[in-house]
């Protein structure tokens, strides 16, 4: 398989973009892409989304200061999506959640989403910290999260039933601080 481009290379392919920003198609995009065997299983919220569903969620995040949700483009087409979810501005912290499309997993796409978003996150929302957490078996998800900096910060025992299994999901999280550190690093080691 061919190297992966630079990290910034990738970067620059991807555009996030507001909900308010996404045209329907976009927006429907998302939902297929979220109702994806491959992408669902993976996330907390399994369940799989119908229109009306779908909507009712969009219409809920508009001018929802708690969360913060954007389509991720790739050259034009949405093929993902990133948020940061429970917003805390007095605490200065939030979650985040993302998917990118099967198709296009493995190229190192997902990792330039995230790089996009920890800059957005801390360059323009009240946040000196995102959160993550992630089901111990999203090896997948896992990794992205260590390459870009993240801190393993605990372990929350028997968290999601899944097909009635209990699996323990893992805590994660980035400062600022780190996340300048860590940037400057994946820039300067050729990763960038
Ligand atoms: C997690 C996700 C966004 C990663 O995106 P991606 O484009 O597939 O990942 P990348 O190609 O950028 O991978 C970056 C690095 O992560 C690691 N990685 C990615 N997928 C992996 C996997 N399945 N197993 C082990 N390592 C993996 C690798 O180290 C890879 O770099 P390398 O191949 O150069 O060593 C994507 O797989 C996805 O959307 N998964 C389903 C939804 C999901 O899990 N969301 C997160 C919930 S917490």
């Amino acid at each position: 398989m061919d190297p992966k481009p630079p990290l910034q290379d990738r970067a620059r392919r991807i555009r996030l973009k507001a909900l308010y920003e996404c045209d329907e198609e976009a927006l429907d995009r998302m939902r297929l892409i979220r109702n994806h065997p491959q992408v669902r299983s993976f996330m907390y919220n399994d369940q799989e989304f119908d229109q009306d569903t779908h909507r009712r969620w969009l219409n809920a995040q508009y001018n929802n200061a708690d969360n913060a949700i954007y389509g991720a483009f790739v050259d034009d087409v949405l093929q993902g999506s990133i948020g940061l979810i429970g917003i805390d501005p007095v605490n200065r912290h939030a979650e985040w959640g993302f998917y990118i499309s099967p198709q296009l997993q493995g190229q190192g796409l997902g990792e330039a989403m995230l790089f996009n978003m920890l800059d957005l996150a801390f360059g323009v929302h009240p946040v000196d910290k995102v959160n993550s957490e992630v089901i111990e078996y999203n090896t997948g998800s896992l990794a992205v999260h260590d390459r870009l900096g993240f801190v393993k910060e605990g372990r929350r025992r028997n968290h999601k039933l899944r097909d009635g299994a209990p699996h323990d999901a893992i805590l994660l999280g980035i400062t600022r601080q780190e996340w300048a550190a860590r940037r400057s690093q994946l820039i300067e080691n050729g990763n960038g």
